[in-house]
């Protein structure tokens, strides 16, 4: 195998992008992560698109083709990964894995998703989830986490204001991301008081509906000086499935996958989680980052409530959580998430990441889950061979 650096990064501002087209967005962000790269179009030997589902929410399959052409990239071989909200994680690992083997040497991992467009865009998030015994009887993913969130609370005595605080610092750290969707700070207070979506949700303890597209561009270690001064290189990057289903799970405040996946993630890069300086997690719900950040080992199960509360995941606490503003500020057009999380890293730890840049980080995690963790993705980046 081959150890494989990244060399170009992307991503368009998330929100609702009423001016620009599902083909529009992906274009213009593989087009910026081209030229991030310093590399010509016909170097590209193929692309991995993460998406969810433009089937239902812009009416458009066979994606893997109407990109390759749009982005003037036919004839190569382009192909869709679908893994609910971390098909963008899963691409990035295809791509990964395309250039480890020796089967490729550069290759583009894009994510896209276009969701304001649908009037409703709730049924078309809940196809991720059982579509039998979970969609169908009523459930979407704000019910689904918002259970998991009680259940935490029941076992751990997480309270309420814990959880909302993952919420308050997404949206301080969105302030500071040109990218974001809401750059706009938000109080406890706000979470608490905003409108009932699932209890003890409200809208500010969700991600948004997004429109949005994100590209990365590998290649084998070896080359990536020929393209950037500070290539950042991967060091591990692996996926865990688990049931679809909430209720097959012998646990609701936890998910094996992360748990799987991560630790899988340490191993094969000779780190523990400590070491970690800095991580885009999978906040979808607060409930998510609070769960990830105990899952991925950073903090003991139960205890990350107060980690919170500490201020321990701020960008300048013991570890930098969601330094772009996560899920929650920066935007969750499903399928651009997990190479957004990507991008966001490896801005870290090129230091490019300006007024939100967290001091010294060398090595950097990402976390994407799809459904409630039915398939999760993490990758871990360091900024030394
Ligand atoms: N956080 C903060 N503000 C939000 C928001 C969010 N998640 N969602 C909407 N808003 C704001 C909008 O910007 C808008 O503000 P404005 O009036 O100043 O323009 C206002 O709230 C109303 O927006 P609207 O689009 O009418 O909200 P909505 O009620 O239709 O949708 C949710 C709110 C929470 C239901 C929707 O964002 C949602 O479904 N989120 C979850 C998405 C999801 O499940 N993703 C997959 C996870 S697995």
């Amino acid at each position: 195998m081959r150890d494989v650096a990244i060399v170009g990064v992307s991503q368009t501002k998330f929100g609702e992008l009423w001016d620009k087209s599902f083909r529009d967005l992906v274009v213009e962000a593989g087009v910026e992560a081209i030229n991030d790269a310093n590399m010509s179009g016909d170097k590209i030997d193929a692309m991995y698109i993460g998406n969810m589902t433009g089937g239902l929410f812009v009416g458009q399959e066979h994606i893997g083709a109407l990109i390759a052409e749009h982005s003037g990239l036919a004839p190569i071989p382009s192909t869709r990964v679908e893994a609910a909200c971390a098909s963008g994680g899963l691409a990035f690992r295809q791509a990964v894995m395309a250039v480890a083997s020796g089967y490729y040497d550069n290759v583009m991992a894009a994510g896209v998703e276009k969701m304001t467009d649908v009037v409703d865009a709730t049924p078309a998030i809940a196809a991720a989830a059982d579509r039998e015994w979970e969609a169908q009887q009523g459930a979407t993913f704000p019910s689904l986490y918002a259970m998991m969130a009680h259940r935490h609370m029941y076992e751990y005595g997480t309270t309420r204001e814990q959880i909302a605080s993952f919420a308050v610092l997404g949206h301080k750290n969105g302030a500071l991301n040109p990218r974001a969707q809401f750059q706009r700070e938000i109080s406890l207070d706000t979470v608490l008081n905003g409108t009932k979506v699932a209890s003890p949700f409200t809208v500010f303890d969700c991600s948004p509906v997004s429109d949005g597209a994100a590209a990365v561009i590998v290649c084998p270690a070896e080359d990536a000086k020929k393209y950037t001064d500070t290539p950042i290189y991967i060091k591990a990057s692996t996926q865990a499935s688990d049931t679809i289903a909430l209720h097959s799970r012998k646990s609701l405040t936890q998910l094996e996958s992360t748990i799987i996946a991560s630790r899988k993630a340490y191993d094969i890069a000779g780190v523990e989680a400590k070491d970690i300086d800095v991580a885009e997690v999978h906040d979808c719900f607060t409930i998510n980052g609070l769960l990830a950040i105990e899952d991925l080992g950073f903090f003991e199960k139960g205890k990350g409530g107060q980690a919170i509360e500490q201020g321990l995941i701020e960008r300048d606490g013991q570890i930098a959580i969601n330094p772009s503003g996560g899920l929650k500020a920066r935007g969750h057009p499903l399928g651009a998430t997990g190479i957004a999380q990507v991008a966001e890293i490896t801005w870290q730890l090129r230091g490019d990441a300006d007024k939100r840049q967290v001091d010294g980080a060398e090595l950097g995690l990402t976390h994407n889950v799809g459904g409630t963790g039915g398939t999760v993705a993490v990758q871990i980046l360091s900024r030394n061979k």
